[in-house]
């Protein structure tokens, strides 16, 4: 058992307590930010004149060779220490003696951890918004590809209003848009460095802790050293931002469980993102999206865990908050992986755009376009709405859409009908005048496929 804080104590920590207490088997997850850490500040405390410079010098060559062995697996993280702080000075006084006991001068492990913790979680922020941004590349590809795939637009899980697959993948595209919009605020928040924070009330060394900020790439110090060391307020914030993330991406698998589902079949999921049942050799099953839909309680458990932990804690740090980062760990990767699997399971998609269409010229989408047909001949649109409420019962006794009833069907439900209402609410009209920026409508959607391209080519 090797702690740093032995002096004050007279009988040795019990065992049980030494396990309960220790989190060296998650920190590790950032052994290599602690050591980043660890170096900037000895630049710090070195430029201040706090540290000389041959000692700097044997400390960095000392991280160095640690960051390195542990990379090789020369040297082995292990349950010996109680934390990953602890690892990496125990090591370091191990190898170069005496300075290595200066390495935490000016510091406590409140403020180290916060800084770790701060290190670590940035770096995810910035490889969540990547993969998203693969996930969107994807989707902007799909929209360009499908201007006129036409399908059902569903409320109510009713078919609704003809849409294209173009429209439908564009309201995912805004959402995972908004998403990467959230990690960027996010990123700009959390950018702020708590090195320097001490415990909880600053120290006594004249310490730069801008300088220290600035090694470290962040925007500047944080304002206050009890905040510093007590705020997991960007922790929760992401988990939040990565909750909102699980909730699109399992809705979007919701849907192509239905689209995949013997009767629709909009799509077929490609075999390498399918799996077989061990019973019944006929089934191809959306495992992947299921279990994305699945890991998205997983994320919000995560989200709500934190929050409870947080809510009853005084300033500055207490060790509730070691409970922050299995399940921010656990959460991020799960994230990650969803996406990454997510946006391959949508690359290789395929797309039954017969059985769209023909979905959606079934089931009356075109409803409304009827009776916006009469209102333009001059019949009020609640009368109009009555009519065409009758035609469909009509239609549904003779197992017929609108447009499959002749002329004389159809002027004998109301002799306001031409023949140009076949043209009227065919699929392609029905979409082609939605031409609002934001509708269906081709033109529109090349709009919007401009503008979505630009910002995918600035962000
Ligand atoms: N493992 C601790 C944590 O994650 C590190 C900070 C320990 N500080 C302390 N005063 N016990 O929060």
């Amino acid at each position: 058992m090797a702690q740093l804080w032995g002096g004050r104590f007279t009988k040795e920590t019990d065992k049980l307590v030494y396990n309960f207490n220790a989190s060296i088997s998650f920190d590790q997850k950032f052994f290599v930010q602690d050591v980043q850490g660890s170096m900037a500040h000895v630049k710090m405390l070195t430029k201040q004149g706090i540290l000389t410079n041959d000692e700097m010098t044997q400390i960095l060559s000392g991280l160095e060779s640690i960051l390195k062995d542990v990379q090789e697996g020369t040297l082995e993280i292990t349950d010996e220490y109680e934390d990953i702080h602890s690892f990496v000075e125990a090591n370091l006084i191990e190898r170069i003696g005496d300075a290595g006991k200066k390495l935490h001068t000016g510091r406590s492990r409140n403020d180290q951890v916060a800084l770790d913790m701060k290190l670590y979680t940035r770096e995810e922020v910035t490889q969540i918004n990547e993969l998203l941004k693969e996930l969107l590349e994807v989707l902007i590809h799909i929209m360009e590809e499908n201007l006129e795939t036409y399908m059902p637009g569903f409320t109510h899980l009713q078919k609704a209003q003809p849409i294209t697959l173009a429209h439908h993948m564009g309201a995912y595209f805004e959402m995972f848009k908004r998403d990467r919009q959230r990690l960027d605020d996010i990123y700009e928040r959390m950018n702020y460095c708590p090195l320097g924070s001490g415990a909880l009330a600053g120290t006594t060394y004249p310490l730069d802790r801008a300088y220290t900020a600035e090694l470290l790439d962040f925007n500047g110090p944080t304002l206050n050293s009890m905040d510093s060391v007590a705020d997991r307020d960007y922790v929760i914030e992401l988990l939040s931002a990565m909750s909102t993330i699980m909730m699109h991406l399992s809705r979007f698998c919701e849907e192509i469980i239905i689209w995949n589902s013997n009767e629709y079949r909009f799509v077929e999921i490609d075999d390498a993102y399918s799996t077989g049942s061990s019973i019944m050799p006929q089934k191809k099953n959306p495992d992947i999206a299921e279990l994305v839909r699945g890991k998205t309680g997983r994320v919000y458990g995560a989200l709500i865990s934190i929050l409870t932990t947080m809510k009853g804690i005084p300033l500055a740090y207490n060790k509730d908050m070691q409970e922050d980062k299995e399940l921010t760990f656990d959460a991020i990767d799960t994230v990650k992986g969803c996406i990454a699997l997510f946006t391959g399971m949508l690359r290789t998609l395929k797309f039954n755009d017969d059985v769209m269409k023909t979905s959606a010229m079934r089931g009356f989408t075109n409803a409304t376009d009827a009776a916006d047909y009469l209102v333009n001949h001059g019949v009020p649109f609640r009368d109009a709405h009555g009519i065409i409420g009758r035609l469909v019962l009509y239609c549904i006794e003779k197992n017929k859409a609108i447009d499959e009833l002749s002329l004389e069907e159809l002027q004998e439900i109301s002799p306001v009908f031409e023949q140009d209402i076949f043209e009227a609410v065919s699929l392609e009209t029905c979409v082609n005048k939605r031409m609002t920026i934001g509708a269906p409508g081709p033109d529109a959607m090349k709009e919007v496929i401009r503008i979505n391209k630009e910002y995918l080519s600035l962000s």
